[in-house]
């Protein structure tokens, strides 16, 4: 039985480079990984180089070894009504030699404990496999659909889609990272849960398209809905197509990287340009948020095969900072319980109220109207996860359902919750 050492954890910096994408690509297997310097280069922009960490373990020879690495990219998450800074935890790895033996944990730890240092009352993760993260108070708070509709999937009509001009391009950095990002930034606002993504090598990465990545594809491709004065784009999806024939027929599918509409006319006029091309039988959808107009618009809903996922996880760092960075729909009175084994200055009574004032959360002792966990708090934060359905769920414990049924209602926000960005 491996030892459950406490692992040394310590900053690593670009001189660590080499040693940090090692333990990734253990952590990750990659078949298409390439070592080009200007692959590596690219891959690694995106770091922070300050917010990256590595932990140690002493390997056979009692020689200190990386065994798990994390980086953290600063954000802005949406919240409803509001916004706050948001630690994004990434590229988390542990070495398959040193699994299982606490790396994640002290990891996740020394990660909270940076947020809150660095004020950051949240953090937030996109988990490989949805059994990780729950235990150290991450909560689903957002769910995404994904799946395929058939080619030619007729959709209802919209004033003015029919006059939206559209441009088709193959994609280049240089050309597109901003008209992309920028479109982003404008498109985020609003919808819980979508994190900027605004570094300039963010920004780049989002069109970034090197041939080891296209996977049997062709290259990246994107229609543009212009605006018909020359300001700002109204959208764009990012796109390529799969050369595939079964028997003699054409069956290619379109792959969508990304999809942002910032206007109804724009998303009917852009979903029908991706419906409609030739040589394909089928739109992969990769992941859309759950009140897509795309879902309203079909005429056959049932026509494709549309699955939903878990997307966003968020961690409440500093609860009571959290809470009130929130709006919340209905004034609200109410004393609650929270447990948080990792970060106890969150654990015990608050009261938060919510009204006309900006809202206010306090510790009590008054009786509480429920109990929860610190992860289902997370899982609520966004307005997307019910209380009152965990409560259904046994995940909140009720002592007065009246309090319960306001703070639910209270919580939750009619934008659905999502993060178009996997970072
Ligand atoms: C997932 C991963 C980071 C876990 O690291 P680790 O150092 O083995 O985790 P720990 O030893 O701290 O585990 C803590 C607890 O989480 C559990 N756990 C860890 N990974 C788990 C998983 N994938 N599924 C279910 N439970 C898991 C452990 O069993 C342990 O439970 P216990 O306290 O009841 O014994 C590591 O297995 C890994 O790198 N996997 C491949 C890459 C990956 O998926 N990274 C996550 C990206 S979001």
């Amino acid at each position: 039985m491996p030892s459950m050492a406490t692992p040394r954890i310590t900053g690593l910096g670009r001189d660590d480079a080499e040693a940090f994408l090692e333990v990734d690509r253990w952590g990750f297997p990659d078949p298409n990984a390439s070592d080009e310097p200007d692959a590596v280069a690219e891959m690694l922009s995106g770091i922070e180089w300050d917010r990256t960490r590595g932990a140690y373990l002493p390997d056979l020879d009692g020689q200190d070894r990386l065994a798990g690495i994390n980086t953290v990219y600063s954000v802005d998450l949406p919240v409803p009504g509001g916004s706050v800074a948001c630690a994004a935890l990434t590229w988390v790895s542990v070495h398959p030699l040193y699994r299982r033996r606490g790396v994640l944990t002290g990891m996740i730890r020394d990660h909270l404990l940076g947020a809150r240092e660095r004020g950051e009352p949240v953090s937030a993760l996109h988990a490989s496999e949805a059994t990780i993260y729950g235990r150290f108070g991450y909560g689903s708070a957002s769910r995404l659909l994904y799946g395929e509709l058939p080619r030619g999937s007729k959709l209802r009509e919209v004033p003015g889609a029919d006059r939206v001009r559209i441009r088709l391009e193959a994609v280049t950095p240089d050309r597109h990272a901003d008209l992309v990002g920028d479109c982003y930034e404008a498109a985020r606002k609003g919808r819980p849960g979508m994190v900027s993504r605004n570094s300039p090598a963010h920004r780049r990465q989002a069109v970034s398209d090197p041939p080891h990545r296209r996977k049997g594809a062709e290259s990246l491709r994107i229609f543009v809905a212009e605006a018909d004065d020359g300001g700002p784009v109204r959208g764009y999806a990012l796109f390529r197509r799969t050369d595939t024939w079964q028997d003699i027929r054409p069956a290619g599918s379109v792959q969508i990287r990304e999809f942002v509409a910032r206007d109804p006319a724009a998303a009917r006029a852009l979903w029908a340009r991706l419906l409609n091309l030739d040589l394909t039988s089928k739109v992969q959808l990769d992941h859309r948020p759950t009140d897509d107009p795309l879902i309203h618009l079909l005429v056959d809903p049932r026509a494709g095969q549309i699955s939903t996922a878990d997307n966003l996880w968020v961690r409440l760092v500093d609860l009571p900072v959290a809470l009130t960075a929130r709006h919340y729909t209905t004034d609200l009175d109410v004393v609650f319980e929270v447990r948080d084994e990792l970060c106890p200055q969150n654990a015990g009574r608050w009261r938060l109220t919510a009204g006309p004032k900006p809202a206010r959360c306090t510790p009590s002792t008054d009786p509480p109207a429920f109990a929860l966990d610190v992860r289902e708090l997370g899982a609520a934060y966004l307005g997307s996860v019910s209380l009152t359905g965990l409560a259904e769920a046994g995940l909140v414990s009720v002592t007065d359902p009246s309090g319960l049924e306001s703070a639910a209602r209270a919580f939750s926000w009619p934008v659905a919750a999502y993060c178009g960005w996997t970072f």
